[in-house]
């Protein structure tokens, strides 16, 4: 079997979770879902970042330790995640003595090697972010990143030589056009940082103490990056007794990360890995953000929502189809409650719904709900529409194959709508008033087969909606695989349900829009 090891960033805590995060392991969990489905064997990490000076604020603000904040911050993550469904193979947090230790060493190691060496830097140095900049990066004076106040600030720092690999950098990103995705931000990683030279990275801090210790210089604490890129690698057991997933899963096939951190997948991670002597990650993957109406979500501007309240009114599924749908691949997508609830609307209730509603009523009307098989001598209509689901079939796995999922999405909405326009042309009403019953019977065929379908397309991110069209469509399992895709002829006598259940329950729009109004906080 081949594998596959796919990576989230591991989260600060130092918030609760909002649908951006949500976002991300969505997105991961739909491509794990995938994959399996074609017969990887996957490996899902995610995790929590939760060293750094900014976690140590946000505990001291609430009187809590560290410690207790980030145990706190991990028991409601992977609350969130069992919400979600979310099918990680292992959590890795940076506080564990797993992750910790081998960190050290990692630092040890790279100082032996003279990768690290001790100098001084200064520079103005932005809280949140944990990152210095050059007086040249600010703008107006302020974060480059976050827009916030920045401090001058100078101590006495290890730093790693980004200058010796650099080159090697440059090399691999030729020789692996695909490295980076989008290409967008691959171009702006090597326009902006790798043509102009890379500057050496300051890796240690001693203005706070909520970190992994240098060794042989406790009082420096390991910089929050270098730290939390290794996790990748000290979750499968690099450096420990057992590393027998390491040699099974890395190099990593997939880092997913949102497009602010991919200057840090992108150049740091790489030339830590090359310096390591460990083979490089095959594809990082850095998506845009969920953004609001007034831009980004802030508490501030009290416009962040949060993946409770939505599945808990709307379903999970309803949830994970929005988020995916509006996130193009190399954009931003917006969140608002009036397209969510004109999605919930239109895509689910009516044109998702309705169809597998409308299919099963007409099946139980015309032939007391009973499809016999796929008949050879069907009209030119009923071929176009077989010849139409083949070639969404094959568009939806192009996509999920380079992670397009918003765009397998909308193909396999393509299909819905095909196959709603496909009963306005056949009008069933009329066969069965003429008793053409064998066309009839065909066009039922039809709609049962790309119904069936329809329902595995959406199984990675609609797995309880999958469920209930293949249920309620009585398919048998042999037929609900995704190499089942392909076939279209082995359907035979098939008995639908004569209770079709509603899959979603219009909402009532002006009402519903002003419930998610009140979700925002
Ligand atoms: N701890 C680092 C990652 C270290 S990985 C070795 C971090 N954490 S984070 O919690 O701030 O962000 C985690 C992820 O959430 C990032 O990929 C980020 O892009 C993503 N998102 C945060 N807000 C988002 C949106 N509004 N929309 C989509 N994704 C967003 O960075």
């Amino acid at each position: 079997m081949p594998k596959f090891y796919l990576t989230t960033p591991i989260y600060y805590p130092s918030g609760k979770f909002h649908i951006g995060t949500a976002y991300t392991t969505t997105l991961a969990d739909t491509i794990k879902k995938y994959k399996q489905a074609r017969g990887y064997d996957v490996y899902l990490l995610t995790g929590m970042d939760e060293h750094g000076q900014k976690i140590q604020q946000v505990a001291e603000k609430e009187g809590k330790t560290p410690q207790e904040h980030v145990d706190l911050m991990a028991e409601e993550a992977k609350k969130l995640w069992k919400l979600m469904e979310i099918d990680y193979d292992d959590f890795i947090r940076t506080t564990q003595p797993r992750h910790e230790k081998v960190v050290e060493e990692i630092f040890d190691r790279l100082m032996e090697q003279g990768d690290i060496y001790l100098s001084e830097y200064e520079g103005w140095y932005c809280m949140p972010c944990e990152t210095y900049f050059t007086e040249t990066q600010l703008v107006d004076g302020k974060c480059p990143e976050c827009g916030r106040e920045v401090k001058k600030m100078k101590e006495e720092s290890y730093f790693f030589n980004m200058k010796k690999y650099a080159n090697r950098l440059i090399e691999f990103y030729n020789q692996n056009p695909n490295f980076i995705l989008p290409e967008s931000r691959k171009n702006e990683l090597f326009n902006n940082f790798l043509k102009p030279g890379l500057e050496d990275l300051c890796v240690s801090r001693t203005s706070f103490d909520w970190g992994v210790k240098v060794r042989k210089d406790p009082k420096h604490v390991v910089y929050v990056w270098l730290d939390a890129l290794t996790n990748y690698i000290t979750a499968l057991g690099y450096l420990s007794e057992d590393d027998t997933l390491l040699k099974k899963y890395w190099p990593a096939d997939l880092h997913l990360v949102g497009k602010d951190i991919i200057r840090f997948h992108g150049l740091y991670w790489p030339i830590f890995l090359m310096a390591l002597g460990l083979p490089l990650p095959k594809q990082i993957y850095a998506h845009g953000f969920i953004m609001m109406k007034d831009g980004k979500m802030s508490k501030s501007k009290g416009n962040v929502i949060y993946p409770e309240p939505l599945i808990e009114r709307y379903g999970l599924d309803a949830f994970k189809y929005f988020i995916l749908r509006e996130m193009s691949y190399s954009q931003d997508g917006t969140f608002t409650p009036e397209a969510f609830v004109e999605r919930f609307n239109f895509d689910l209730c009516n044109d998702l719904g309705n169809l597998l509603n409308r299919t099963i009523g007409m099946i139980n009307k015309y032939f007391g709900g009973e499809i016999k098989e796929y008949n050879q001598n069907v009209s030119s209509l009923d071929k176009e529409v077989e010849n139409f689901s083949n070639g969404v079939i094959h568009e939806v796995e192009g996509c999920f194959d380079t992670y397009h999922i918003s765009q397998a999405i909308s193909e396999t909405w393509n299909l819905v709508s095909r196959t709603n326009k496909y009963i306005d042309e056949t009008m069933p009403w009329v066969l069965y008033k003429e008793e053409k019953l064998e066309e009839l019977q065909s066009t039922m065929y039809h709609l049962v087969e790309n119904l069936r379908r329809i329902a595995i397309l959406i199984s990675p991110y609609m797995v309880h909606t999958s469920k209930k069209m293949l249920d309620q469509l009585n398919i048998p399992n042999e037929l609900r695989t995704w190499d089942s895709l392909s076939k279209y002829d082995q359907i035979k006598n098939l008995k639908v349900t004569d209770k079709p259940e509603v899959l979603f329950a219009r909402l009532d729009q002006e009402q519903e829009i002003e419930i998610i109004k009140t979700m925002m906080k």
